[in-house]
C-alpha cells in the first residue's frame, strides 16, 4: 500500500515521452504467476512499469499518449475495487486510487481494456510503442487493434504507421540513476551488507547451509525489505564452484570455505547484490588464502578502474590480467598472460564476467555495447564487480594447461560488491561489509 513519491514518475513518464516522440507507449505490469495448483508466487512488478508509475498491482496497464490534451495523457487500467476479492487477495487502489494516488489522468477498470477503447486511446497516435514477445496476455490485443488501423487506413488516412520498441529509450534512462535512486540502492546495499556480516558472526562447522540462509534472509524481513533480490547463495566448500547453486541443504565442513551470495530488494525493488566468502572455522588454509587475496586484489583493482570515461569491458579486464597474472604465479595456469586470456585457457578457473548493471533488475537493463563501442559509464551508473574463482574437476583443463592438483580443488570464491559511478570515480554502496583477510578470519 506503500505511495512513492509521485512527482518521481511524474517525471520519468515526462523524459520517457519527451524521447519518446510521436509513439503512444502500452506498458503493462506484471501478471501473478502460479508456484503450483492453485497457489501464486509473491507478486513481483515489471520494472519498466514500476520505473514509470511506482504502481504495485498485478494485471495494470498504462498508456502513455503524447497525441493526447494535457490532462489525457496518462491511462492507466487496473483492477477495480471489489470487496469481495479484496477479502481473499487484500487491498486494491481501485480506478480512484489510481487517479488520486498514482496521478493517472484517467483510469479505467481492466475489463474496459477493450479493442474499441484502445483503438479510441490510440486514434490519432503516429506510432506505437509496444514491447513485442514478453506481454502474452495483452499482445494480440495491441496486434489487433494496429492491424485494424491498417485495414482501414485506405479510408481513413488514419493510422500508427510503425511499432517501436520502447525498451531501447526506457532502458537507457533507468541505466543512469538519479540521486533518490542511489539513496535507494545505498539502503539496500546496507541492509544486504548487514546480513552478511551476521551470517560470518554466526557460521560455525556443523551448521547446514539453510541455517545461514535463514539468518540473512530474517535480517531481510526485519529491516523491512522486500526479502532477497534473488533466490540466496549459501555454498560451503565444493557447492561455491556451482556458480547458480541455490539448494543450500549440505552441512558446513570444518576446513572449507563459505560463500554467500546475497541482497535484498527494497519497498520500491532496488537491489544490493552482495557476495563474500570466508573460512567456516575462522582461518584460512595456506591454499585458500592465497587464492583469496588473488580474488580480492583483481576485485580492488577492477574497482579502482570504475569512473567515468571507462567501460564494463575494461573493468572485467582488469580483474581477469590481476587473476590471470596470480594463477600463473601460483602454478595454476602456464605461459604468457596474454596469450592465456587470448585462448581462454583460464575459463575452467574463471567462467563468469565480472559484473553487470545493478538496478531495479538485479542484472539491470541497459546496453553494454552499442554495435562495436563498448558503452562508457557515466555518473549514475551502478554496476557489480564480482571477480571469483572456482577450482573443481567440473571443466576439462584446456590443453597446455597444468592439471590441478588436489589441495586447490573445493576452492570457490567470489568477492561481490556494488559500485556507483560518480563525477570522479566510483563509490562502493556495499562498502559495509567487510572483505579484508583479517575481518574474513576469527
Ligand atoms: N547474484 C547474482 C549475480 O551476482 O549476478
Ligand atoms: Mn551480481
Ligand atoms: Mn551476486
Amino acid at each position: 500500500m506503500t505511495v512513492f513519491n509521485l512527482d518521481i514518475y511524474a517525471l520519468r513518464r515526462e523524459r520517457f515521452l519527451e524521447q519518446l516522440g510521436v509513439a503512444a507507449a502500452i506498458i503493462p505490469a506484471s501478471e501473478l504467476t502460479m508456484h503450483h495448483a492453485d497457489c501464486e508466487w509473491p507478486f513481483r512488478q515489471d520494472s519498466d512499469f514500476f520505473y514509470l508509475t511506482g504502481f504495485d498491482e498485478p494485471g495494470a496497464v498504462a498508456l502513455l499518449l503524447p497525441h493526447r490534451p494535457k490532462g489525457e495523457r496518462f491511462v492507466l487500467f487496473v483492477q477495480p475495487k471489489d470487496p469481495a476479492a479484496e477479502v481473499w487477495t487484500g487491498f486494491r487502489w481501485g480506478t480512484e486510487g489510481a487517479v488520486k494516488h498514482y496521478g493517472a489522468d484517467i483510469a479505467h477498470p481492466l475489463d474496459q481494456l477493450t479493442e474499441k477503447r484502445l483503438t479510441s486511446y490510440l486514434q490519432g497516435a503516429e506510432a506505437i510503442a509496444f514491447r513485442i514477445g514478453r506481454h502474452p496476455k495483452i499482445e494480440p490485443l495491441v496486434l489487433s487493434v494496429w492491424g485494424r488501423q491498417l485495414d482501414t487506413y485506405s479510408h481513413t488516412g488514419i493510422a500508427a504507421l510503425g511499432l517501436v520498441a520502447p525498451t531501447p529509450i526506457l532502458h537507457s534512462l533507468r541505466l543512469r540513476k538519479e540521486p533518490h535512486e542511489l539513496e535507494r540502492l545505498r539502503e539496500a546495499c546496507l541492509i544486504s551488507a548487514e546480513a552478511h556480516e551476521l551470517a560470518r558472526q554466526i557460521t560455525k562447522p556443523g551448521m547446514k547451509e539453510s541455517e545461514v540462509q535463514a539468518v540473512i534472509e530474517a535480517h531481510f524481513r526485519a529491516s523491512g525489505t522486500r526479502g532477497p533480490a534473488y533466490t540466496s547463495i549459501v555454498a560451503g566448500g565444493d557447492n561455491a564452484c556451482v556458480l547458480h547453486y541455490t539448494a543450500n541443504t549440505a552441512l558446513l565442513q570444518d576446513g572449507d570455505l563459505l560463500l554467500i551470495d546475497a541482497g535484498c530488494s527494497v519497498a520500491d525493488y532496488y537491489n544490493g547484490d552482495i557476495t563474500r566468502t570466508f573460512p567456516i572455522n575462522g582461518r584460512f588454509s595456506a591454499e585458500q588464502k592465497e587464492l583469496y587475496s588473488l580474488v580480492l586484489a583483481a576485485q580492488e583493482a577492477a574497482i579502482q578502474a570504475v569512473r567515468p570515461g571507462e567501460t564494463a569491458e575494461k573493468v572485467h579486464a582488469t580483474a581477469l590480467r590481476v587473476l590471470v597474472e596470480g594463477l600463473v604465479d601460483l602454478g595454476l595456469l602456464e605461459g604468457d598472460p596474454d596469450g592465456i586470456i587470448e585462448r581462454g585457457d583460464y575459463r575452467h578457473l574463471y567462467m563468469h564476467r565480472t559484473g553487470h548493471w545493478l538496478g531495479l533488475d538485479v542484472h539491470d537493463v541497459g546496453a553494454y555495447r552499442l554495435g562495436e563501442r563498448p558503452v562508457e559509464l557515466e555518473t549514475g551508473v551502478v554496476l557489480t564487480v564480482e571477480p571469483g574463482l572456482y577450482v573443481s574437476d567440473r571443466l576439462a583443463v584446456p590443453e597446455g594447461q597444468p592439471e590441478i592438483e588436489e589441495c586447490w580443488k573445493g576452492i570457490g570464491i567470489r568477492i561481490e560488491d556494488d559500485v556507483a559511478v560518480t563525477e570522479h570515480g566510483h563509490e562502493v554502496l556495499s562498502q559495509a561489509a567487510e572483505k579484508s583477510i583479517v575481518a574474513m578470519e576469527r
